[in-house]
């Protein structure tokens, strides 16, 4: 059988959510990722470094036992934000960066920012105190289509952001677009960006052709083909300003299948078989292990992993929803079989 054993790998963008979903969904990720960086969009968010701790201690306690698992905290970043917080953080062992909703974005993002320009000052002193911020990069005008947020966005504010503050460590999180790949690529070497594997697999096609398909909406929203070719070419460049970021995003099967569903895809069931997938039918999968395992931890300043996971290609059926007592949630690739299989 063929086999892949790669570095085991981190999550550099994912949503666990808390309490009963939590505890639903990170064995999932605890089970392939040593580590990932946890977003901050609960309900209410995650401000500040003494609540970003709290949520840590309950993600440990929902860590199953002999794994071994750390969450990399991140704090959401508003208008009250102040410096010493920013100082705080920059200083604790356990915050990693601040994440950026310009309000309105996306699931939870009311308290995001609505000025992003009045940011600035604290921007200056994520650069000085060196701590990365990480971007939803979407505009939010009312005029702009939803298919064109993502590249308004980078000329509205990313590129005068990047220009502003050269020393600032900027992820672009979940790039959508080929324009976001060029100006990831042209930026200077502080600019990075993860990929989800829904962006990677799908395209347009599958959210709207035969039937309106909830559980391929997310935000950004997957684009059509050609940005999709852009991101599979720019993912298995071996490029390591791009890394593996899943936005696994749970969201409860009845709050998707409705007429105002909410926007997430849940992927960490399998996500680094997805990807596996995607670097397959790229022929390229020996730049999966730099993707997965390595871009992401030197980005961050964080060792990379040194233990090892081992994919197999072998086939296996998705069931159609994970989890129990009242919460189900529907998964991607949801009763369709997936090629490679983690031991
Ligand atoms: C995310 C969520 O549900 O928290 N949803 C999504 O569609 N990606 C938020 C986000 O990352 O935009
Ligand atoms: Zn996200």
């Amino acid at each position: 059988m063929k086999t892949l054993t790669i570095t085991r790998p981190d999550d550099w963008h994912i949503h666990v959510r808390n309490g009963a979903i939590l505890k639903t969904v990170l064995p999932h990720t605890a089970r392939q990722f040593a580590r990932a960086i946890i977003m901050p969009n609960l309900k209410p968010p995650v401000c500040t470094v003494d609540q970003a701790l709290l949520y840590r201690d309950e993600i440990l306690e929902a860590v199953p036992q002999g794994a071994d698992f750390t969450p990399l905290m991140t704090l959401y970043l508003t208008s009250s934000t102040t410096e010493a917080e920013i100082k705080k953080a920059a200083e604790s062992q356990h915050i990693h960066a601040f994440k950026l909703y310009p309000a309105g974005a996306t699931t939870h993002s009311d308290s995001g920012v609505s000025d992003i320009k009045a940011a600035y000052p604290l921007f200056a002193a994520m650069e000085k105190h060196q701590i990365p911020l990480l971007i939803h990069g979407e505009v939010t005008d009312e005029q702009c289509d939803i298919f064109d947020r993502e590249k308004a966005f980078i000329g509205k504010y990313l590129t005068d952001i990047v220009e502003q503050f050269p020393g600032l460590r900027v992820v672009l999180e979940h790039v959508t677009t080929a324009e976001a790949v060029q100006f990831v690529e042209a930026a200077n070497q502080n600019i990075a960006a993860t990929i989800t594997p829904q962006h990677l697999l799908y395209n347009r096609n599958a959210l709207l052709v035969g039937g309106i398909r909830p559980h391929y909406y997310c935000l950004p929203i997957i684009k059509r083909e050609r940005h999709r070719l852009a991101l599979v070419a720019a993912a298995t460049s071996g490029n390591p300003k791009f890394f593996l970021g899943t936005d696994s995003a749970p969201h409860l099967t009845n709050l998707k299948e409705s007429s105002c569903g909410c926007a997430g895809c849940y992927s960490a069931h399998a996500a680094l078989e997805m990807y596996a997938e995607v670097f397959e039918a790229a022929d390229s999968l020996d730049k999966l292990e730099g993707f997965a395992s390595f871009y992401g931890a030197d980005f961050y300043r964080l060792p990379r992993n040194s233990s090892t996971i081992t994919l197999q290609k072998t086939s296996w059926n998705v069931p159609s929803s994970y989890g129990e007592n009242g919460i189900l949630i529907t998964p991607l690739k949801a009763n369709e079989s997936v090629n490679w299989k983690t031991q």
